[in-house]
């Protein structure tokens, strides 16, 4: 360790030349099961909607798919490496369930429970702490067979697993997260159809997110009374979603698309009821009648933790169509007619907008309305173009900037009382971005996908020092 990591100040603020942030605070790259595995044959794991999905012809860029990804199954142990390079303290991955569940119903599959037991214990052996999500959205496809997650018994099943899994592994895994971002499996997955299991029904999307939500308290009731110790909380992608002028239609639609992407998840979990709104934007695709006498409540279990990913900001704009303002099927159910609007900021190659400000308003937004819960940024981080050079490096200054930027935000909301406890980068290795397929590089590794080399990018190197330090240099 050097010298500069060995600042002693109590809690945060400056010191020396370093922005500190408070002791303990984690620091950790975040991966998901389908993105970084491969080995989708190997250990007795089923298919799932991601496998289906990826073999459907026109679905994924260049056709790529999960069969190989970054071969993690094999190389895990060389990733651990990376982790420990970076100096991080957590890890999120997540739990493959057709791996552990392969046939979505009843006992363990040993292969698979043994697969995640060697990581954790590889972990453990390297002083990380091990965050796991149990669903990232590869749901057994045999699930997806009778109906997936716009039928009841899906959450069911989820519980299910989720007790199985969390009754094997918790003696080494405190860190527990049910689902990450309900709004894409839900939205993405069944009213625009970007993603598995690639559904257009706007209806079956309303009745996905509230099985997610089910099962995901279901699981915490579970798993909170197997062991009443455990870490437990969800994972939700929030945005702030500004009107794009002070006309009416446009606070209008600004409210429409706050509610079913933002409060259609946390209004449920930290209130325990739907926001009436919501129920009147959807009143002519769902009368969401799935929503069962108790549901609510069931919903509402106590959380220890919100994992919050944050990406962009949307601005919006009411488009006076009564109809879509595209043939496509749009993942703003019941604001089909909303449009996004470009505001010409600097954007990431995914085309998002980088806004940093916005990660300090959502987590502002979320303590102030909702809180207090504990907070941890659970995903953030960038696409560039990066390339390996000649000297075989890869240089992304651009990812450093982003990354500066953010960390920078989170220390501020701390400094104003927000009770941030830890930030994951997204992501450790370049992986299948979903529809993206392997177009699209995040990692703070970089991964040449003909040999499986990993190449620690410069933003790699930078981070290390931020961990190390626990803060930023203010001064070079
Ligand atoms: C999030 C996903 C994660 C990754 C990033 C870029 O929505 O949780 O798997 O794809 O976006």
């Amino acid at each position: 360790m050097s010298s500069e990591g060995m600042t002693a100040a109590p809690g945060p603020g400056s010191v020396g030349d370093v922005l500190r942030f408070p002791d303990g605070f984690a620091w950790g790259a975040a991966t998901a099961s389908y993105q970084i595995e491969g080995a989708v044959h190997e250990g007795g794991r089923s298919p799932s909607i991601w496998d289906t999905f990826a073999h459907t012809p026109g679905k994924v860029q260049n056709g790529d798919t999960g069969d190989v990804a970054d071969d993690h199954y094999h190389r895990y142990r060389e990733d651990v490496g990376l982790l420990a390079d970076l100096g991080v303290t957590h890890y999120r991955f997540s739990l493959a369930w057709p791996r552990l569940q392969p046939g979505g119903r009843g006992g363990l599959n040993h292969d698979g429970v043994d697969f995640y037991s060697r990581l954790v214990d590889e972990l453990l052996g390297r002083g990380i702490q091990p965050w796991v999500t149990l669903y990232h959205w590869d749901l057994p496809q045999v699930l997806e067979d009778s109906g997936g997650w716009p039928v009841r018994d899906t959450a069911e099943r989820f519980a299910e697993y989720a007790a199985a899994v969390h009754d094997r592994l918790s003696d080494r895994i405190r860190h527990w997260t049910t689902l990450n971002e309900p709004w894409c499996s839900a939205f993405l997955g069944y009213a625009n159809g970007h993603h598995a299991p690639g559904r257009t029904e706007p209806g079956a999307a309303l009745a996905a997110a509230h099985h997610l939500m089910l099962g995901h308290g279901l699981a915490v009731q579970a798993m909170r009374s197997q062991d009443a110790s455990s870490t437990l909380g969800i994972t939700l992608n929030l945005y702030p979603v500004d009107p794009a002028s002070d006309a009416p239609a446009d606070a209008d639609a600004a409210r429409r698309v706050d509610a079913v992407s933002n409060r259609i998840f946390l209004d449920p979990l930290l209130r325990g009821r739907y926001p009436e709104d919501l129920r009147r934007d959807v009143a002519e695709i769902s009368n969401m009648a799935f929503v069962a006498g108790g549901d609510e409540k069931v919903i509402n279990a106590p959380l220890d933790v919100l994992g919050v990913n944050y990406y962009t900001r949307h601005v919006v704009r009411a488009s006076g169509a009564r109809q879509p303002t595209s043939t496509r099927a749009s993942a703003w159910v019941g604001s089909a007619d909303v449009q996004s609007v470009d505001r010409g900021l600097p954007k990431t190659e995914m085309g998002w907008e980088i806004d940093p400000q916005g990660l300090y308003d959502v987590l502002e937004r979320v303590q102030r309305e909702y809180g207090p819960i504990p907070l941890y940024i659970t995903e953030n981080g960038a696409a560039f173009a990066d390339e390996l050079g000649p000297d075989g490096t890869v240089a992304d200054p651009q990812r450093v900037a982003y990354l500066d930027d953010h960390f920078r935000v989170a220390r501020r909301a701390i400094d104003d009382g927000i009770d941030l406890r830890g930030y994951f980068v997204w992501t450790l290795i370049d992986n299948f971005e979903w529809a993206w397929g392997f177009s699209k590089r995040f990692g703070l590794v970089y991964v040449d996908y003909e040999t499986q080399r990993r190449i620690p990018k410069d933003s790699a190197r930078w981070f290390a020092g931020v961990t190390r330090r626990n803060g930023l240099a203010t001064a070079v």
